[in-house]
């Protein structure tokens, strides 16, 4: 029984230089609309209980604390579900994120990135510093006892220095979790172009790998449990919907190019808005393409891969070989017939899940 749903909305007041998710800038007046059509798609699947639901874009903070409400007046859950909104600094007040704590989101993931002016200009973000502080203390005042900051890491410009500062900052909020990701350079945004013109360039490797380790130190000697690849939290404040994805488990995934992964099968929504609307129109399903689940998969392995503490227990030849080649290598340990990463593992994770691809 599929017990956890994500909600899609792609709006976003200004499109960052380096992000590539499916949102479009300038289109606030939509909003309304688009709420309409969502809870008509909700409402096509049967009514599930839902253990976790997850607000996420683009930016759902644009949307109002009503059309919040509306929606979640067509889902069923109860009161130990965990409903996380994706904020950003600019798009929300001290009471706009009261009214959020009061129609039912109780989880909160900020997108703060930086606490650093000019990394925040670089990166194209509306906010400043000071936004993004305010903000994460309005969120507290407003009742909120499950916070998630999201961060980047090895941005162009950014020195181990401004890195240390960002983590002494958060050291200081002391949220109940921390996404830091390093940025990925996407195809198609303002960053790409600019790489391609010489304007800017990526930091070397051997940076980006200090300041992972900088960060993984630096978080775990202060009480932070590092328990995927990208992420950090409090003892028993792991993302609980983000870990139903890294375990492989089914959800429902509603709204614009939204995926899902449903009775067996991986989907995605179409990714044009009148396509989206047309097809709920006339009440059918907004998917565009869909695919059978092999649990023996490659892509199975590497999202256990991913929760460093819960391992792998692959029982294909071919796969068996693979893990242990790279508890030759150092990259992976057997404890009890499950491989985990390795300390070596984490740093050098994209390479090691090369390995399960064909
Ligand atoms: C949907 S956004 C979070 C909510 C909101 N839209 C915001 O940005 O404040 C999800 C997160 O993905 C991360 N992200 C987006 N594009 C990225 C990229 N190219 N490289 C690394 N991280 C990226 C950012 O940390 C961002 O906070
Ligand atoms: S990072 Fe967030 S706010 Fe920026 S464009 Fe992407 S989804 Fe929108």
């Amino acid at each position: 029984m599929v017990d956890a749903i994500y909600i899609h909305i792609p709006f976003c007041q200004k499109k960052c230089h380096y992000c590539d998710f499916l949102s479009f800038q300038n289109m606030t007046d939509e909003i309304d609309n688009y709420v309409k059509h969502l809870i008509k798609e909700i409402n096509l699947y049967p009514k599930y209980n839902f253990d976790t639901i997850y607000f996420g874009g683009g930016t759902p903070s644009l949307l109002s604390p009503i059309h919040i409400k509306n929606i979640l007046e067509n889902l069923n859950f109860d009161s130990n579900s965990e409903i996380t909104l994706e904020v950003n600094p600019i798009t929300v007040d001290y009471e706009k994120l009261k009214q959020f704590k009061e129609v039912g989101i109780n989880r909160l993931s900020i997108g703060i990135q930086s606490f650093n002016n000019d990394i925040l200009k670089t990166l194209g973000r509306l906010h400043n510093s000071e936004k993004a502080i305010s903000t994460y203390c309005d969120a507290r005042k407003a009742g909120f006892n499950n916070i998630s900051i999201d961060l980047m890491f090895a941005v162009p410009n950014q020195t181990l220095e401004i890195l240390e500062n960002d983590l002494e900052t958060i050291k200081s909020l002391n949220p109940e979790h921390i996404s830091i990701y390093s940025l990925i350079w996407e195809e198609g945004t303002k960053f790409w172009d600019l790489k391609e013109k010489n304007i800017l360039s990526p930091i070397s490797d051997e940076i980006e790998a200090d300041m992972y380790k900088k960060i993984i130190d630096f978080l775990t000697e202060n009480n932070y449990i590092h328990y995927e690849i990208s992420n950090f939290s409090k003892k028993n404040f792991m993302a609980r919907h983000n870990s139903k994805y890294w375990e492989n488990k089914e959800y429902l995934g509603v709204g614009l190019g939204a995926s899902g992964y449903y009775n067996g099968i991986r989907y995605k929504n179409v990714c044009f808005l009148n396509k989206y609307y047309g097809i709920i129109n006339i009440d059918d399903l907004p998917i565009l393409e869909k695919e059978n689940v092999d649990k023996n998969d490659s892509f199975n392995y590497i999202l256990g891969l991913r929760l460093i503490n819960k391992g792998i227990s692959p029982t294909e030849k071919k796969y068996i070989e693979i893990c242990n080649n790279l508890v030759k290598k150092g990259f992976l340990k057997n404890i009890n017939n499950k491989y985990f990463l390795t300390k070596k593992g984490i740093f050098y994770a994209n390479d090691v899940f090369l390995e399960f691809i064909d």
